[in-house]
């Protein structure tokens, strides 16, 4: 029986993929490497740090790691500065109708992201009160599509794999969840994903479903 719902963050609440992008391109013009919303599409998901990893591979330069520390900071602070407007308006569509639904209904909620910055956006969007538990980057030490968030989440739930199911934007969050033995449902670029459970066009399929 499902009695945990949880939720990734980025992507399935709230869309940053464009502030990322923003942060992301700065970096990358910074250091004359080619990058492009294909390429940030492949950060879905995925640690800061292994983005980064993923936009030098672009370059033809060895970077060493005290030089990667400062680009991913530098990342960070322009993010976080940008997310300096976000608000509940921001929300996805459906988002605090389902999570609204599902408190009705009794289920515990969960956010299981990879970002360090959750819970900063958590309280721009003022949707705290609504979740029992929340797992992020600074919990984990390994992140999708590794297990890690998602088991951590459910034993923070106090349930098991098989009592809760995960929403998900990201194919390496699906991989995550299926390692964790969860049911998935997957949005947007997870939606027709071969190890995605059950694909939904929005968060409002999930009204009346769940
Ligand atoms: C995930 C995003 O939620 O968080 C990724 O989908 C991002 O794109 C990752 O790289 C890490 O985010 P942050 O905020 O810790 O840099
Ligand atoms: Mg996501």
């Amino acid at each position: 029986m499902i009695k945990g719902i949880i939720f990734d963050l980025d992507g399935v609440i709230v869309s940053t993929d464009d502030l990322h992008y923003l942060g992301w391109k700065m970096i990358a013009n910074r250091e004359n490497i080619h990058f492009d919303k294909t390429i940030n599409h492949q950060l879905r998901g995925v640690s800061r740090m292994e983005s980064l990893n993923i936009l030098l591979n672009h370059s033809f330069k060895v970077y060493s790691q005290t030089e990667k520390m400062q680009l991913a900071s530098m990342k960070n602070d322009y993010y976080v500065s940008l997310l300096g407007n976000l608000s509940q308006s921001d929300l996805l569509p459906g988002a605090l109708e389902l999570i609204k639904y599902l408190k009705r209904k009794n289920y515990l909620l969960a956010i299981g992201s990879s970002s360090k910055n959750a819970s900063i956006i958590i309280d721009k969007l003022n949707i705290r009160e609504y979740f029992n538990v929340i797992v992020d980057g600074n919990d984990i030490s390994n992140s999708k599509p590794h297990p890690e968030v998602f088991l951590t989440a459910a034993n923070k739930l106090g349930l098991t794999s098989a009592e809760c199911v995960v929403i998900e934007d990201a194919v390496t969050g699906i991989d995550a969840a299926k390692a964790a033995n969860m049911i998935t449902y997957g949005i947007g670029s997870a939606k027709n994903y071969e190890k995605t459970d059950f694909g939904i066009d929005s968060l409002y399929d999930l009204i009346d479903t769940l």
